[in-house]
Parts: structure tokens; C-alpha cells; sequence
């Protein structure tokens, strides 16, 4: 059985034909439109094209909001134009065929779960480092979900009171501490600190801006600016697990996003702060610490075996 699944990214639309086992047998990536209306254009291109050449049993689109207990409304986006917006509707008008959606950390999550760093464990938290922070929390086997269909917002836990506002209305989420964007902010302030912030200064007097994937060449160089910036983002989110510890006590916990990446050197960071913020900590279990292996396919993958389920 294949079933087509599709990633709505803030820059990239990513899309694949997938089998039962998780292998994707043919993939199409897309920049993501600004426009709602053209971005359901472009998600129904993506469909149309990968389900030509194949038998497609249902479609899964993984999208970066609050999605509904009933599968069928993006509720809210903290960092897309989206409001109750009835997108599996929208879809299933144009695609003529069974749509499942998803908040796209959980599809992630459930794809590392299934096929993944997760796989052979039971209770597994996943948190993506991109634009946002995003959750995802397998318990006993089960993708947890909430009462509403919106729970694992992992990303939108207060980590800091009275700190940085957050595309979500509120202020002080961990996104605003742990996320990429988190990480240019931090090699922003370093920059301006001048001393070990001279190379971040150079790329920001040079481009205009400090992109992230600056920030990661030169903290695989080894500049101090720029492992110290990573170091502020690891030890917020390695803390925030500490807490999650305290909640879900997951087996394993898988970080993906661009930040990812970075791999090792974000990962010793991570375990550092999160050792040192567990309740207990030496006399009781701990998790173990993994990057998604699945990579930027975790999402599409997982969505795509979700909406073999669902319906
Ligand atoms: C959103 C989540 C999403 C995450 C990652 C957060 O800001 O609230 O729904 O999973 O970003 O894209
Ligand atoms: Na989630
Ligand atoms: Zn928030």
C-alpha cells in the first residue's frame, strides 16, 4: 500500500510517494508560497503529479499549526496566516481522494517513531528545531494527541517569565529560546558583544543579517561566537527536557529541524542541561538523546503513514 505524503514548510513544500515500510519511491520539493490560496495550489499540484504514475491509497498533509481533534482544520498557526482554516476539505474538494492532516511535528515524530530513531521504544518525545520548536510525544505506543487534537505543543511551554514575546500571542515559549531562529538571535547579541562575536560580526557587516546556515559553517569551524550561541540554545532546550523528563518520562528523546544538523555539537550541549535540570538526577533512569534520522523526510514520511490510518 502507498500512500502519498506532503510537508508543508515555512520555505519548502516537500512531497514523496511512500510505501508500507517508509521508503519514499519518489519525492518533489516545492518553495512555499505566501499566499494561502497558492499554497493549497501548490499542495495540490504536489499530489496530483506524485499519484499519477503510482496507486495511491490515501494522502497526508503535515502542517505547521494547531490542528483539530477531527483531523480537518488547521484551528491556529503561530507562524502562518492560517484560522480555522477547513484545509482538508479544501484538499479533498480539488484531490477527489482521502486526506489526512497533521500538526507536522507529530508527523515527524510518528515517522522517527515508526521508522526512525524511535523505532523499538515505546514512549518517545520528539522536538523539532526550525522556525519554531515543534513536539511530538508517543506514549505506550500511541501518538498523543490531547483533548482538542492540539496537546505536544512542546514549543509553546513558558520557559521564561515576562521573556521574549512569541508568534503565539504569548511570551517567554521555549520556541522563542530553542528554535533556529532562536539561534540567529543569539549570534546577533554575541556579534554585538564584540570579542568572541568578530567572525558573527563580519557575516552580519557582509550580508545584512546572520543566516542560520552561517551560524552552523562556523560553529563546524569551531568559532567561539558561534558554538557559544549554540551553546545558549542547547542549554534552553536540554533544560525544557529535563522538564518534559519530569512529565512523560520518554525512553528517548529525537531532535530534528535545521539545527539538527549540527549533530554532536548540538546533542553534548543538550545532554548537559538536561542532566543537570532532572529531578533526581543519579539516582533514577535517564533518556537517551538522538538526531532524527529520517532527516528533513521525518515529516512526509510519517504523515504519509498516518493517512494509511486514520480514516
Ligand atoms: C507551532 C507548531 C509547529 C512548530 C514547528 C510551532 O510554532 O505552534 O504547531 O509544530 O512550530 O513547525
Ligand atoms: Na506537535
Ligand atoms: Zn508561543
Amino acid at each position: 500500500m502507498r500512500n502519498v505524503g506532503i510537508d508543508i514548510g515555512g520555505t519548502k513544500i516537500a512531497g514523496g510517494v511512500v510505501d508500507d515500510d517508509g521508503t519514499i519511491i519518489e519525492k518533489l520539493r516545492v518553495d512555499t508560497p505566501i499566499d494561502p490560496a497558492a499554497l493549497v495550489d501548490a499542495v495540490v499540484d504536489m499530489a496530483e503529479h506524485l499519484r499519477r504514475a503510482h496507486d495511491i491509497h490515501a494522502i497526508g498533509v503535515a502542517a505547521a499549526g494547531f490542528i483539530s481533534r477531527d483531523r480537518s482544520t488547521v484551528i491556529y498557526a503561530p507562524n502562518i496566516d492560517w484560522r480555522d482554516e477547513p484545509l482538508r476539505a479544501r484538499l479533498e474538494q480539488r484531490l477527489d481522494a482521502p486526506v489526512t492532516i497533521e500538526n507536522d511535528a507529530n508527523a515527524a515524530g510518528w515517522g522517527e517513531y515508526r521508522f526512525g530513531a524511535g523505532r523499538g521504544v515505546r514512549d518517545m518525545v520528539m522536538l523539532t528545531m526550525g522556525t519554531g520548536v515543534g513536539g511530538a510525544v508517543v506514549t505506550d505506543g500511541e501518538l498523543f494527541r490531547g483533548g482538542h487534537g492540539i496537546g505536544a505543543e512542546l514549543g509553546h511551554m513558558r520557559f521564561v517569565r515576562g521573556g521574549h514575546p512569541c508568534g503565539c500571542g504569548q511570551n517567554g515559549c521555549l520556541e522563542q529560546y530553542a528554535s533556529g531562529r532562536a539561534l540567529q538571535r543569539e549570534a546577533n547579541d554575541i556579534a554585538d558583544e564584540g570579542g568572541i562575536g568578530a567572525a558573527l560580526a563580519a557575516v552580519r557587516a557582509e550580508r545584512g543579517a546572520i543566516p542560520g546556515p552561517a551560524v552552523s559553517r562556523l560553529v563546524l569551524a569551531g568559532d567561539p561566537g558561534a558554538v557559544e550561541a549554540l551553546r545558549r540554545v542547547a542549554t534552553a532546550l536540554g533544560e525544557a527536557c529535563g522538564g518534559f523528563q519530569a512529565v512523560l518520562d520518554p525512553e528517548v528523546f529525537v531532535i530534528g529541524g535545521g539545527v539538527a544538523q549540527l549533530g554532536s555539537d548540538l546533542l553534548e550541549p543538550v545532554k548537559l542541561a538536561y542532566e543537570t535540570s532532572l529531578p533526581g538526577y543519579g539516582e533514577r533512569p535517564v533518556a537517551e538523546f538522538a538526531i532524527a534520522r529520517l532527516g528533513n523526510d521525518a515529516g512526509l514520511i510519517g504523515v504519509a503513514d498516518l493517512a494509511g490510518k486514520e480514516r
